[in-house]
């Protein structure tokens, strides 16, 4: 991808501005410019993130009304923070530039998803994925195959239309679905790796992996236990 012929007079202008090189009308101008289109940047993501989120919230309403146990448990959203964004375009290396950024970090708008069941995860998932307007980008069940660290959770990035004024735009957004016991697992383990800057101690990496392992039944003897009262419920 080309760089945009205005990333770089932006760059100066910054640079102007603070060795105070700069005319201050013109570097207001620009920094007005700036500002109005990564808010607007920023709202192709949020819309896309209501959008999908509506999606979840009215599947959970609809539960709510003819199910005993609903199958979603909570539902959080994040739009990436300036900082966190700024972060991961040097960790990969992507340009100062939209629609490098646009092309490459699909994680700007999140769902995190809790299901008490881990059958509920995959229900969730296909509900979602089954819906015409959404299109599936890119699966990575941590479920099936947890991360050598422990990690379990069902990630998704699905695209989604949102309809502007004068256009429509296609909007990536990451869902991550999981168990309670996961979402423990993996808030626990996220202080950790902060803690330590990402160099967890071998003793603490162990007894994670252990924790992970008890999740996990935890998950399983729940699973039989619900399918215990519901077989129940089915033959009264
Ligand atoms: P990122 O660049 O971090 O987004 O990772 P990725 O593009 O390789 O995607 P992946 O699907 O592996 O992870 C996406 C997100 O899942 C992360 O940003 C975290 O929110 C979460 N995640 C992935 N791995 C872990 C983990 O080991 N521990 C915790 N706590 N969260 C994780
Ligand atoms: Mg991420």
């Amino acid at each position: 991808m080309s760089e945009p012929a205005t990333s770089a007079p932006r760059v100066d202008l910054l640079r102007g501005l603070i060795e105070g090189t700069t005319d201050p009308a013109e570097a207001e101008q620009s920094l007005r410019e700036i500002q109005a289109e990564l808010a607007a940047f920023r709202l192709e993501y949020s819309c896309g993130m209501e959008e999908v989120a509506t999606k979840i919230n009215i599947l959970r309403q609809e539960f709510e009304q003819t199910q005993d146990f609903g199958p979603i448990e909570h539902v959080k959203t994040r739009l990436k923070s300036m900082d966190s964004l700024v972060d991961k375009m040097r960790r990969i290396d992507c340009p100062p530039d939209l629609d490098a950024v646009r092309e490459r970090i699909r994680d700007i708008a999140g769902i995190r998803v809790t299901c008490a069941f881990v059958e509920d995860t995959y229900r969730v998932a296909e509900m979602l994925t089954r819906q015409p307007d959404l299109t599936v980008l890119e699966t990575k069940d941590y479920i099936a195959t947890p991360k050598a660290n422990g990690y379990q959770s069902l990630h998704l990035i699905v695209e989604v239309p949102v309809f502007l004024s004068d256009r429509s735009i296609n909007v990536p957004v990451e869902l991550q679905i999981r168990t309670i016991a996961m979402d423990f697992w993996a808030s626990v383990e996220h202080r950790i790796y902060y803690k330590y800057d990402g160099a967890v101690p071998d003793d603490l990496q162990q007894a994670l992996l252990t924790v992970a392992s008890t999740a996990s039944d935890l998950d399983g003897q729940m699973g039989r236990l619900r399918d215990e009262i519901q077989s129940l419920a089915t033959s009264e």
